[in-house]
C-alpha cells in the first residue's frame, strides 16, 4: 500500500488473535501490526511484526523492495508484536544496519542473545538518519508505551512514525463502523493511559512539527483532519472528560453489589433535575457503554446474576 510516493505499508493483519496482550478482547475485529518502508536513495524499514507473521511480513517487504535491498531496520518500539522479526530480517539482509535507542538495544540482547554489535546504530532525541531524499529525525517518546520508545519524523513527506501512539485495536482490512475513536480509546487507556504525562511531553514536541501523515504501529494510517487526533490524544493524556456525563462503576464477583437499576435510574433523574444538561443521560439509561476487556463490563445491560445467586 502506498502512503506517499516513497513510503509504503508492509504490515500484516491478525485475525487469529482473541486477546491482545493476553487480556484485551479483539476477537471481533482482530489486530494489525504495522510496518513501513521509506524508499530514499537508501532504504529504511520501520519496525517488524508479531512472531506469527514474520514470513508474511518479509514477503510484503520483498514485493515492495522490487529487487533492492534495505540499508536500515529502524526500531521504534521493542514490544514483541513489533520486534519479533528482527533476527529474521538481519539474517536475510546481512548488509543492513539496525537503528534504535540504547534502551531498545539492551532489550534486544535479552530477546535475541545479541544486539548485533557490528551493525548497530544507536540514536537518540534529535539525531537524524539521512536516507538521501528522505530523512528521519528521532523524537524521544519514553513510556509511550515502553521506556525505549522513539518516534521519528520524515521531513520530506511530513510523516510522523508514532510507535504505539495513535494506534487502535482492529485489523486494517476490516472497516470499523464505529470509526477510529472507540477502539483507539480502549487501546489508549488499556495500553498507554497511565503514562499521560509522557504522552503530554511528546505531544508538545509534535506541536513543533508540520505533520501531514501519522503512521502508528497499530490501526489505520491517519492522513486527514490530524488536529482531531492530536486534540483527542491531548484530552485523553491530560485526563479531561470528552463529554459531560455520569459514570456508575462497580465491581462485584457475584453481582450482589451491582447498583440496583431502579435506584440508579432514580438517582440519575435527580441528578438530571439538578444539572439540566444531563437530562439526555437519565432518559436514555440504561445504555451499554463499550468498555470491553477480559475483566470489566461497565454499565452493560444487567446480567441475570441475581436470579442465579438469590437464596430465595
Ligand atoms: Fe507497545
Amino acid at each position: 500500500m502506498e502512503i506517499t510516493k516513497d513510503i509504503r505499508y508492509v504490515g500484516v493483519d491478525d485475525h487469529d488473535i482473541d486477546l491482545f496482550e493476553g487480556q484485551y478482547d479483539v476477537s471481533e475485529n482482530g489486530m494489525a501490526y504495522n510496518s513501513y518502508v521509506i524508499l530514499g536513495e537508501k532504504i529504511a524499514v520501520a519496525d517488524s511484526v508479531d512472531g506469527g507473521f514474520v514470513d508474511e511480513w518479509l514477503g510484503n517487504l520483498e514485493a515492495v523492495l522490487d529487487g533492492r535491498t534495505p540499508d536500515y531496520l529502524v526500531i521504534h518500539h521493542m514490544e514483541p508484536d513489533h520486534s519479533a522479526g528482527i533476527a529474521a530480517f538481519m539474517e536475510r539482509y546481512p548488509q543492513a544496519q539496525i537503528v534504535a535507542s540504547m534502551g531498545a538495544f539492551r532489550m534486544m540482547v535479552n530477546y535475541f542473545d545479541t544486539d548485533f554489535p557490528e551493525r548497530k546504530m544507536v540514536v537518540k532525541e534529535g539525531d537524524v538518519l539521512d536516507l538521501g531524499g528522505h530523512s528521519l529525525t528521532f523524537v524521544g517518546a519514553p513510556n509511550v508505551h515502553w521506556p525505549e520508545v522513539l518516534f521519528s519524523y520524515e521531513a520530506t513527506d511530513k510523516v510522523l512514525f508514532s510507535a504505539d501512539g495513535f494506534g487502535k485495536f482492529g485489523a486494517n482490512d476490516i472497516e470499523d463502523p464505529e470509526g477510529w475513536a472507540c477502539e483507539a480509546r480502549r487501546y489508549y487507556f488499556g495500553i498507554v493511559g497511565k503514562f499521560g504525562k509522557f504522552v503530554q511531553a511528546v505531544l508538545k514536541k509534535a506541536a513543533d512539527l508540520d505533520i501531514q501523515v501519522i503512521c502508528p504501529l497499530h490501526g489505520p494510517v491517519l492522513t486527514e483532519n490530524l488536529g482531531y487526533y492530536l486534540d483527542t490524544y491531548n484530552t485523553w493524556s491530560s485526563y479531561q472528560p470528552e463529554d459531560e456525563g455520569i459514570t456508575i462503576a462497580y465491581a462485584s464477583v457475584y453481582g450482589h453489589l451491582r447498583p440496583p437499576l431502579r435506584s440508579s435510574h432514580l438517582r440519575l433523574r435527580l441528578a438530571a433535575r439538578r444539572f439540566p444538561s444531563l437530562t439526555w443521560l437519565a432518559t436514555t439509561w440504561p445504555r451499554p457503554l463499550r468498555m470491553r476487556s477480559a475483566t470489566t463490563a461497565w454499565c452493560s445491560p444487567p446480567l441475570p446474576i441475581r436470579a442465579r445467586f438469590s437464596r430465595s
